[in-house]
């Protein structure tokens, strides 16, 4: 296939595009750079700098896209509480520029990067895909708007597009070759990297948002996915795209951590006694989100090779050390 990736500079983005080139797709990554550089767009993939409101430069009618996967957006859920209108426009309105492109190029197959921030403070846990969608935070409610918008576009216009809801990603993609692919934001806002940040001497200590929450030991409580087995549903999930369907599919592995219960990992991990020190709460947090898969195993066929946070995180570790 042909197939336009939106956002394939990014941590996630460049992931999927690496494992699209080496399963013989021909890949074009569209990146504005605005977060991300240029040398994280894998070789053999060729880039693309626009925003992607302007994605109908690149898909046009007579360049023979199959698909798209679309990643590009922001992603973090702190910033979108002091900057919605960022999050608004590049995650929303970018999107469905995107969707009139693809439906002006004829091109009618798409994977989305949605996330389980649409779910807010869930209604039940694990959270299945049946879930109430009642985001806390306006970067999950700029996801669910083009999840919605989506869903009337397979329905009216025979798109096959399935949505992935993320749960929280981490580690790194350890190529055959032994290079890796990992996270590398900036500014750094993640849980995991921002402990390795300490862990390495970058950081004097590591600030933990709220221990007043209803959880067993107040912290926040979150479900961590490692990037390579995330990379491989999008695989699975841009050939189960049916037209006139949108499909949605929770991904983590069922097993909440709490921040306290990370850095945990991360000291057995690094080895460093990492101090931590206890800050107020980060508007926009749930307390806690743990994801049912199911869906995704029964119906995708997708199984986690890494579910075990102590591989996520040493995965991630290497990834950073690479880099000193
Ligand atoms: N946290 C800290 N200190 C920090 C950074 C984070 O205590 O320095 C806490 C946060 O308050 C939160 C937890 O660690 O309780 C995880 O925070 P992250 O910023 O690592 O991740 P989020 O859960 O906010 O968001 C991530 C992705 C979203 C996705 C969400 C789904 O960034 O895109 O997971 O669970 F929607």
């Amino acid at each position: 296939m042909k197939v336009l990736v939106t956002g394939g500079a990014g941590y996630v983005g460049s992931a999927v595009a690496r494992l699209l080139v080496d399963a013989g797709h021909e890949v074009v990554v569209l990146d504005d750079l605005s977060r991300n550089d240029a040398s994280q767009v894998p070789a053999g993939a060729r880039l693309v700098q626009a925003r992607i409101h302007d994605a109908a430069t690149v898909l046009t009618p007579d360049a023979g896209f199959d698909a798209v996967l679309h990643f590009a957006g922001l992603i973090a859920a702190g910033e979108s509480m002091v900057q919605p209108e960022l999050h608004w426009d590049n995650n929303t309105v970018g999107s469905l520029a995107l969707l009139d492109a693809m439906r002006a190029a004829g091109v009618r197959r798409l994977v989305f990067s949605s996330t389980a921030a649409t779910y807010g403070d869930p209604s039940e846990l694990p959270l299945t895909e049946n879930a109430v969608t009642k985001p806390v935070n306006t970067y999950g409610a700029t996801k669910l708007a083009v999840d919605m918008a989506i869903a009337s576009e397979a329905h009216a216009h025979e798109l096959a597009a399935v949505s992935l809801r993320y749960f929280n990603v981490a580690g790194a993609l350890v190529l055959p070759d032994g290079s890796m692919i990992g996270e590398r934001h900036d500014p750094e806002t993640h849980l995991i990297p921002i402990a390795l940040q300490v862990a390495a001497g970058q950081r004097e200590k590591l600030a933990i948002f709220g221990d007043d929450y209803p959880t067993p030991d107040g912290t926040c409580i979150r479900d961590y996915i490692h990037v390579g087995d995330l990379a491989q549903a999008h695989l699975l999930a841009l050939e189960a795209a049916r037209p006139g369907e949108h499909r949605v599919y929770n991904l983590g592995n069922g097993t909440g951590f709490s921040c306290k219960e990370v850095v945990d990992a991360v000291r057995e991990v690094t080895g460093h006694p990492l101090p931590v020190e206890m800050a107020p709460r980060r508007p926009g947090d749930p307390a806690e989100l743990v994801a049912s898969s199911a869906r995704a195993r029964a119906e995708l066929g997708w199984t986690p090779a890494k579910p075990d946070l102590r591989d996520i995180v040493a995965d991630a570790w290497t990834f950073f050390r690479s880099g000193l």
